[in-house]
């Protein structure tokens, strides 16, 4: 049976787009059973009508603090039962009651090669410090924030005359491939998480594996 999945966005959900189209091709064994955004506007939303899928929203700014709103959105989560939860640009920092309650189910990725370049900015910061190699990596979610364990990494070498904008423009191009992929691999059951670490095919993995893109 394909894995349940639900898919986290705010905004406009290009990868939401990606998982949607390798699941319509046959290349992605997911069963995406919720999209869920805390913007009422993200674009995202629109892909998953288009597609057929369930989709839910939750104002943050309705709620006092941080826990509150991801307890309302854990509510909405829980009724779909996903094994699986993508967060695909949804720019909330989860509580650490919520990561507890999905420990090793929640997925993220990050435009950088972690642990290099962890939060903002990353395309400006790696041109600016004359990187050789830039690209974005899927991890498992823990509670300190871009530092679970890692899962897949796709790298692509930086042209130094690039701009911040054509960079992140590749990088997200890799996204739409090895985010998937790497949901694929956790969903098969191929990749697991325990006791906060990365399990790829039975062995513990200090590293992640590694997808080199032109
Ligand atoms: C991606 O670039 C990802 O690295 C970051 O948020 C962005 C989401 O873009 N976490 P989109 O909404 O999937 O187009």
């Amino acid at each position: 049976m394909s894995c349940k999945t639900a898919i986290l966005i705010s905004g406009s959900g290009t990868n939401l787009q990606a998982f949607i189209d390798q699941v319509a091709d046959g290349k992605l064994d997911l069963d995406l059973c919720l999209v869920f955004s805390n913007n009422p506007d993200a674009y995202g939303l629109e892909r998953a009508r288009k597609a057929g899928i369930p989709t839910d929203c939750i104002r943050h700014g309705d709620f006092e603090d941080r826990e509150s709103f991801d307890r309302a959105v854990a509510a909405v989560l829980d009724e779909h039962h996903p094994r699986l939860i993508i967060l695909a640009g949804f720019m909330r920092i989860l509580s650490p009651w919520f990561v507890d309650h999905y420990e090793g189910k929640v997925l993220n990725i990050h435009p950088a090669l972690l642990p290099k370049y962890p939060g903002l900015n990353t395309h400006q910061r790696v041109l600016d410090a004359g990187e050789e190699w830039h690209g974005s990596t899927v991890h498992f979610v823990t509670a300190e924030l871009d530092a679970g364990p890692r899962i897949l990494q796709g790298r692509l070498p930086v042209d130094p005359n690039e701009s911040a904008d054509e960079l992140q423009h590749r990088v997200q191009a890799i996204e739409h491939q090895i985010y998937p992929q790497a949901a694929g691999l956790v969903g098969s059951g191929r990749v697991k998480f325990d006791a906060g670490r990365s399990i790829i095919d039975g062995d513990v993995a200090d590293e992640p594996i590694v997808r080199t893109f032109d």
